[in-house]
């Protein structure tokens, strides 16, 4: 059964995910802008309001992403992959906090967002996706005693090695966002089909408006999410309409 929790992810992670169960992460977790979104308005005014844990101190962020990456480790299966969005001003230290916490990144996806946005040394048109995994015998927590193996562990490929590593699709207009940092559901449905196999079990800890929810949904697979949010998480649950496996 699919489901979106309204709650804080770690602490709904840690009661309801057990280790190594989840095949695959995708997630846009708060970049510590600020950012409220503009709409398209002719005064500039914040569209919304900042979202939870978008505006910490550097301490207060390095903390807040190496507990949310180290609970991303537990839960996922070893040889999957975790896809972590992000901007250039972040990019750096989720890269060195993903490796330390025992993930290998090993891509990083340019999302060219085809229409600009704000900046005005040179207008942003692109965000970085990292690409990661939990390799199979490797790690820097890695247990004593390997638990019961349900399936044989083997580090997963993406499904079509030809696809390159820039993807041009257009970021939505200002005027149809139910959520400031919304992305596309088509920016996600690649990421699915890439890196798990209908009816497997992937998990977004920062839902928003849910494109990860839809994007599962739509491709047969299972989805946790989790969203801090009540107005957020409101908006995401409406996105679906049918979820086949919540009859
Ligand atoms: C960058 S936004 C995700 C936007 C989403 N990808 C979309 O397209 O709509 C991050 C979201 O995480 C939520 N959030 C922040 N801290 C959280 C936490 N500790 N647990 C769960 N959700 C959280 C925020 O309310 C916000 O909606």
């Amino acid at each position: 059964m699919s489901i979106i929790y309204n709650m804080d992810c770690l602490e709904g992670s840690k009661q309801l995910l057990a280790d190594e169960t989840v095949d695959l992460i995708i997630t846009d977790p708060p970049y510590n802008l600020g950012y409220g979104g503009t709409g398209q308005r002719r005064v500039k005014q914040m569209g919304f309001g900042i979202f939870a844990n978008d505006n910490l101190t550097d301490r207060e962020y390095r903390k807040f992403t190496i507990n949310w990456i180290r609970e991303a480790y537990r839960v996922l299966k070893p040889g999957r992959h975790i896809y972590v969005c992000i901007d250039w001003r972040n990019y750096p230290l989720l890269f060195w906090m993903l490796q330390h916490v025992g993930f290998t990144v090993k891509n990083c996806i340019v999302w060219d967002k085809v229409h600009m946005g704000m900046g005005w040394q040179y207008r942003y048109r692109h965000e970085f996706i990292i690409l990661a995994m939990k390799e199979v015998h490797k790690g820097r927590f890695r247990r004593k005693a390997p638990l019961p193996r349900r399936e044989p562990q083997k580090n997963r490929r993406i499904v079509n090695r030809s696809l390159t590593d820039v993807w041009k699709i257009p970021k939505l207009s200002g005027n149809k966002m139910i959520h400031p940092t919304e992305k596309p559901v088509e920016l996600i449905v690649p990421m699915i089909i890439q890196s798990s196999q209908p009816g497997e079990h992937v998990v977004d800890f920062f839902v928003g408006s849910g494109p990860v929810y839809e994007a599962a949904i739509s491709n047969g697979r299972l989805f946790t999410g989790f969203e801090i949010s009540e107005d957020h998480y409101n908006s995401a649950i409406k996105r679906v309409k049918e979820d086949p496996y919540n009859e």
